[in-house]
């Protein structure tokens, strides 16, 4: 194999100043594995852009509310190095949990505000563990460019703001969402539905279109939007709604009156698998 595995902070530091050092450019695919072709877009884009691409494997426990989540994780290492090598990833890290937490830890990097609702309402927590995390691994690689996926809208607004608020020199490059062919945006948990919950899901990706097309057909009233999206949705009794919202694009605020772009972004149970998705939208000005 071609691609580096390091799972110790010290090995992948040393690394990293090598690379500084010769002045390449570092990037970042912060990951918790289970790759699939969401990731490999982030990947391929790394590997574009950076001459040391460094992808990160590791579930990370503080950002997780129940523990049966974190266990039941998909966990597949061999596959996600092999995709690595064939991407041409120059460095996995993949730390143990002990590694990237001695247990001592007193400092936590919390955002506030642009968690209390959305996703962090429903995983209380679940944020301050992802802007942890992302912190450490930022500080630890030193990466000029890191890449997140759009399909975690909220997580991408979080990351922009803790970057931005403690001055940690890095530029986010944020990367579309990879759909499969009917729609339903790849995920590590797609893998927990069953062939019935598949069918239902798509749901989810017809809802925000149907909410997309009407803010572009000039509908400005987000209440509105809001009641044509659930109408869709509530045609898939099994499929359970945690909310959908219209939200402004930047701050991920709920908007009422639709006058730039917003996001569509909803979060819906299909049996025992939570999904969230979003789509842009753009009105006509
Ligand atoms: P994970 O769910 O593995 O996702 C890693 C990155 O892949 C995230 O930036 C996510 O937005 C992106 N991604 C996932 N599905 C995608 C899709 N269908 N299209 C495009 N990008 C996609 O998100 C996390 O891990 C963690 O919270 C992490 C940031 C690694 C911190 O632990």
């Amino acid at each position: 194999m071609n691609v580096q595995i390091i799972d110790r902070i010290e090995q992948l530091r040393t690394c990293v100043t090598t690379s500084l050092r010769l002045g390449r450019t570092v990037g970042l695919v912060p990951t918790m594995g289970a790759l699939h072709a969401g990731h490999i877009s982030l990947i391929d884009q790394a590997v574009g852009d950076c001459e040391l691409v460094i992808v990160s494997l590791f579930v990370n426990p503080t950002q997780f509310n129940k523990q049966n989540d974190f266990e039941g994780y998909p966990r597949t290492r061999e596959e996600d190095l092999l995709v690595c090598e064939q991407q041409g990833v120059d460095v996995v890290f993949a730390p143990s949990v002990k590694e990237m937490y001695t247990g001592s830890e007193q400092t936590i990097v919390d955002v506030s505000y642009l968690t209390d609702h959305l996703c962090g309402l429903a995983r209380p927590g679940h944020f301050r563990g992802v802007s942890t995390v992302v912190a450490k691994l930022l500080n630890i690689t030193r990466a000029d460019f890191v890449y997140f996926g759009e399909k975690d809208a909220q997580q991408l607004a979080v990351v922009r703001r803790m970057v931005e608020d403690l001055n940690i020199p890095t530029q986010i490059v944020a990367v579309p969402t990879v759909r499969e062919a009917d729609g339903l945006a790849l995920s590590s948990r797609n893998q927990h539905l069953t062939d019935e919950d598949r069918k239902v899901a798509v749901v989810i990706y017809n809802a925000l279109v149907v909410a997309k097309d009407a803010i572009v057909s000039g509908e400005k009233n987000a209440a509105v939007v809001l009641r044509i999206a659930r109408e869709k949705l509530q045609e898939q009794p099994l499929a359970r709604v945690e909310y959908f919202e219209i939200v402004d694009a930047v701050d991920m605020q709920p908007v009422e009156v639709i006058r730039a772009s917003v996001r569509a972004v909803t979060a819906v149970w299909v049996g025992g698998t939570r999904l969230i998705d979003n789509v842009l939208c753009c009105p006509n000005e």
